[in-house]
C-alpha cells in the first residue's frame, strides 16, 4: 500500500503542483523584469528632463547674454534645487570634476564613461546606468551650447539605491504571495489526495483480509462517490465469497456423510457374513440379502463418485460433449427401464408409455442418459411409498421436445425452487444425495441448447421438464 500512496502523491506533485510552480516562477520573473524597467525608465525620464532644463538655461544665456558664461554656470550648480535627489557636476574637457552641487569632489572611479561619450557624440549627450564607486547609479552627461574648456560639460548623477530597494520589496512581496498560493494548493491538494489515498489504503487492507479468508471483514462506506461504490462492491464480493464458502463447507460435510453411510452398511454386512461363514451358520436367504445390500451400496457409492467427477469436470470446463444424432425416445426408454425394478421394490408406480414417434436430437448419448437417470432418481427419491412417477415426451410447436418427469412426492417449498439448480444445494436433509445432481443436469442440458424447468407444490409433487432442441 505504501508504494501506491507514494505514486499518487508523486503524480500529483508532478502534474499539478509542478505546473503551478513553473507558472508562478515565470510570473515572478516577468514581474521583476517589468517592474525594474518601469522604475529605471521613470528615473531616466526625470534625469533627462532635468538635464534639458539646465542645458536650456545655458543655451539661452550663451545666445542672448554677453556676460561671464562660467560664472553663470557656477551659479546654476551652486543653487541647484534638486540636490537632495541628484547631483549636478561640471566636468572639464580633460575629465576633471570642476564643481559639484554637493560641494564634494567625487572619487575618480565614480566618473562613468558617459562624460567622454557625450563629448564625442553628435547629440552631445550620453547616459549611463550601472555600478560606479561601489554603488548602482544612473548618470546623464550633456555638453551645453557655449561650453568652455574648463566648463566642458555637466553631469547629473543619482543613486539607484532607493529604487532598487523598492523593486526588491515588490519582488519579495510577489514571491511571498506566490509561496502563499503554493501553500494553499498544497494544503487543499493534500486534503484531496488523502481523501483518495487513505480510503484506498483501507480498501486494500480489507481486500487483503478477505483474500486471506476472512469473509466477515467489511469496509465502512464513508463517501457517496466512486470510492464508496468500490467499498460496496468489495463488501458484495465478500458476501458472495462467504456464501460460497459456507455452501462448499456444507457440501463437504454432506458428501462425507453420504460416503460414510454406504461404507458402514457394506462393512457391517461383510463382517457379519464373514463371521457366519466361519461357523457355517449362514442360510442362503441372509447371504443373498447381505450380498444385495453390499452390491446396492457399492453401486450407490460409484454413482456418487461419478457424480463428483462429473461435477469437477464441469467446474474446470473439462466436460466435452460427444454429440451425435440420436433418437431421444429410445434413450429415455432405456433410462426408464433401469428404474423398473427399483420402483417395484420401493412400492411406487412408474408410468411410462413409449411414444411411436422418433424424435431426432443432436446430443451426447451418455450425458443425456445421465440427466434422465438423475431426474427420475430424484422423482423416486423424493416421493414416498404408494406415490407415482409419470414420464412423458412430447414435441412442442417451436421445434423442441419436452420430456417431463412428474411425481406425487414431497414437493419443493416455493422459496427453494430458485435454488435447487445451484450447486451444493440440498433442500431436504432426510434423503440421501450430494446436492449436485441437478446442477450437473442443468449444465449438461444447457450445453445441448436446452433448459430444465421445475414446477412444484410443496406436499403435492414436482414436475421437472427437460426441453431439448429437435434436430432438423
Ligand atoms: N422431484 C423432486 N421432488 C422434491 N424435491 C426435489 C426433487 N428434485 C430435486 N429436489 C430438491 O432439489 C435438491 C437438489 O437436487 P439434486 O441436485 O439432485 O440433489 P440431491 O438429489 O443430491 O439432493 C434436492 O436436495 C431436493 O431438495
Ligand atoms: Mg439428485
Amino acid at each position: 500500500m505504501a508504494v501506491k500512496v507514494k505514486k499518487i502523491t508523486a503524480r500529483w506533485i508532478f502534474n499539478s503542483l509542478g505546473v503551478i510552480l513553473v507558472i508562478l516562477i515565470s510570473l515572478e520573473f516577468a514581474l521583476g523584469f517589468s517592474i525594474k524597467n518601469y522604475f529605471y525608465e521613470s528615473v531616466e525620464r526625470v534625469m533627462t528632463s532635468q538635464a534639458e532644463t539646465v542645458s536650456g538655461l545655458l543655451s539661452k544665456y550663451s545666445m542672448e547674454e554677453n556676460g561671464d558664461y562660467e560664472s553663470y554656470f557656477r551659479g546654476i550648480v551652486t543653487t541647484f534645487e534638486k540636490r537632495n535627489i541628484m547631483e549636478l557636476m561640471v566636468i572639464s574637457e580633460k575629465g576633471e570634476v570642476v564643481l559639484t552641487s554637493s560641494g564634494f569632489i567625487p572619487a575618480e572611479d565614480s566618473i562613468t564613461p558617459d562624460w567622454n561619450e557625450a563629448l564625442l557624440s553628435s547629440k552631445k549627450t550620453a547616459t549611463f546606468t550601472g555600478t560606479a564607486g561601489g554603488e548602482n547609479i544612473m548618470s546623464v552627461t550633456v555638453v551645453p551650447d557655449g561650453s568652455t574648456d574648463t566648463f566642458a560639460s555637466f553631469r547629473l548623477v543619482t543613486s539607484l539605491k532607493d529604487v532598487d530597494t523598492q523593486i526588491t520589496f515588490i519582488i519579495l512581496g510577489a514571491a511571498f504571495i506566490g509561496i502563499a498560493i503554493i501553500f494553499f494548493v498544497m494544503v487543499s491538494g493534500s486534503y484531496f489526495i488523502n481523501s483518495i489515498v487513505i480510503p484506498v489504503g483501507e480498501i486494500g487492507e480489507a481486500a487483503k483480509k478477505i483474500a486471506e479468508g476472512d469473509f466477515n471483514s467489511r469496509i465502512e462506506k464513508k463517501t457517496d462517490d466512486e470510492i464508496g461504490d468500490l467499498c460496496e462492491t468489495i463488501n458484495y464480493m465478500a458476501d458472495e465469497l462467504g456464501a460460497t464458502e459456507r455452501m462448499k463447507n456444507d457440501f463437504i460435510s454432506s458428501v462425507s456423510h453420504e460416503l460414510r453411510t454406504p461404507l458402514t452398511a457394506i462393512k457391517g454386512w461383510a463382517e457379519m457374513l464373514e463371521d457366519s461363514s466361519k461357523d457355517n451358520t449362514i442360510d442362503n436367504q441372509t447371504l443373498s440379502r447381505g450380498m444385495g445390500v453390499i452390491i446396492g451400496e457399492t453401486e450407490r457409492l460409484s454413482v456418487m463418485v461419478e457424480e463428483l467427477l462429473d461435477f469437477s469436470r464441469l467446474q474446470s470446463g473439462r466436460m466435452v460433449l460427444q454429440p451425435m444424432k440420436l433418437d431421444i425416445i429410445a434413450e429415455l426408454s432405456e433410462a426408464v427401464l433401469t428404474f423398473e425394478q427399483r420402483a417395484i421394490r420401493e412400492k411406487k408406480d412408474l408410468f411410462y408409455e413409449e411414444s411411436d414417434d422418433i424424435i431426432p436430437v443432436m446430443g451426447d448419448k451418455n450425458r443425456l442418459r445421465q440427466v434422465f437417470v438423475n431426474i427420475i432418481d430424484n422423482a423416486l427419491k423424493y416421493s414416498d411409498e404408494g406415490g407415482s412417477v409419470t414420464i412423458t415426451a412430447l414435441r412442442t410447436e417451436k421445434g423442441f421436445v419436452d420430456i417431463s418427469v412428474k411425481d406425487t412426492g414431497i414437493g419443493i417449498p416455493a422459496d427453494q425452487l430458485e435454488k435447487v439448480k445451484t450447486k451444493f444445494f440440498k433442500g431436504n436433509a432426510t434423503r440421501r444425495g450430494s446436492g449436485i445432481g441437478l446442477a450437473v443436469a442443468d449444465e449438461i442440458i444447457r450445453m445441448h441448447g436446452g433448459e430444465i424447468t421445475l414446477d412444484s407444490i410443496e406436499g403435492k409433487g414436482t414436475t421437472v421438464t427437460i426441453r431439448l432442441p429437435i434436430d432438423k
